[in-house]
């Protein structure tokens, strides 16, 4: 191993940087050089290649999203832009690939992986939705913000006797909501996983207001696209004085919390430990232990909450 090549890839998180400053450390301590590919699978199908050296990761740490920048390319995709990928991996002499991203940046790993190049997946996705690791890089930062952020509305909506939809990330996966509501100790939580019941949900608000409670918190995940439709039953069929709060990317960048500074460290040097013996797979975090999953492993499972967490999302969503 030489030479090794890097990129991340689909949408940012907090945590990245750190990752690509022990993965360049961890090589040139192994006298293996870097490339970096810039946008995601755009820099492989385009060549838009950089060299890192440990004097242009320094100060990096700490701060949120990419240096190496990110896009969803779907040129990637097609035969003809495979090819190019690939051709720009030998041209640059590529001996092994880093690839940080989330499961559809991982699936393009792996077709990588089956051309033939040693490749490892480091797995990045604030939704925690990808089988093989109990957390993914940037989850506990977007869960940190999103909690954070449920205080501070908190303060309003007891101020003012309110009810506050606040609307999490999360495309397919409520587990932004279910662990924010948890830890913020919202009234009320609606997520893809559980079926739910908004009637039921709202005649306990009321139920709970009648008896004393001065204020609601419901916590929504966008998968569920069922954010306006509580909001307006909150109004017009509870009566509370309602307001929505849609998070957004607040919950995606920012300085990233000491979990994924260090989770991003770690999984950057067991990537490279990887690489260096040849095991082509994706990085994840088992317990407090970091392990070789394979591609298909992680793509022939589906990633379930746990009993305790289930039995809590039922709870709050009726
Ligand atoms: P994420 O990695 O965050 O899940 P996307 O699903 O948008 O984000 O994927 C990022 C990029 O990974 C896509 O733009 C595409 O280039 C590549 N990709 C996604 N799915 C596949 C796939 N099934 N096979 C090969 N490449 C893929
Ligand atoms: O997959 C991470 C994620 O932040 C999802 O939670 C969200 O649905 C999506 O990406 C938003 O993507 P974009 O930044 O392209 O709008």
């Amino acid at each position: 191993m030489k030479r090794i090549g890097v990129l991340t890839s689909g949408g940012d998180c907090s945590g990245i940087n750190a990752t690509l400053k022990s993965i360049v450390e961890e090589a040139y301590r192994n006298n293996i050089r870097v490339t970096g590919f810039l946008e995601g699978y755009n820099g492989l199908v385009n060549n838009l290649a950089i060299e890192l050296t440990p004097m242009q990761v320094s100060g990096i740490l700490q701060r949120g999203g990419t240096i190496l920048m990110t896009s969803r390319c779907e040129e990637f995709q097609t035969d003809n832009g495979f090819k190019k990928a690939l051709k720009t991996l030998e041209e640059e002499k590529i001996d092994g690939l880093i690839v940080i991203g989330g499961d559809g940046s991982l699936r393009g790993a792996q077709k990588i992986a089956q051309a033939g190049v040693v490749t490892v997946g480091i797995p990045e996705s604030i939704d925690n939705d990808i089988y093989g690791t109990d957390m993914a890089l940037g989850v506990d930062t977007a869960l940190n913000i999103i909690t954070n952020a449920i205080d501070i509305i908190r303060d309003t909506a007891s101020s003012h006797k309110r009810a506050f939809v606040i609307e999490t990330m999360g495309r397919e996966c409520g587990y932004l909501a279910l662990m924010s509501a948890m830890a913020s100790g919202a009234e009320a939580v609606i997520i893809p996983e559980i079926e739910y019941d908004l009637d039921s949900i709202m005649n306990r608000l009321k139920s709970e207001h009648e008896r004393g409670r001065k204020y609601s918190i419901v916590v929504v995940a966008e998968g569920t696209k069922a954010t306006q439709e509580t909001t307006r039953k909150l109004k017009e069929e509870a009566g509370f004085d309602t307001r929505l709060t849609v998070l957004g990317h607040i919950q995606r960048g920012g300085n990233p919390s000491v979990f994924d500074r260090t989770l991003g460290m770690r999984m950057g040097i067991k990537a490279v430990q990887s690489l260096i013996s040849k095991k082509t797979s994706m990085i994840g975090l088992n317990g407090n232990d970091l392990k070789n999953i394979s591609f298909d492993t992680v793509f022939s499972n589906k990633k379930t909450f746990n009993e305790t967490m289930l039995e809590f999302a039922r709870l709050k969503s009726r």
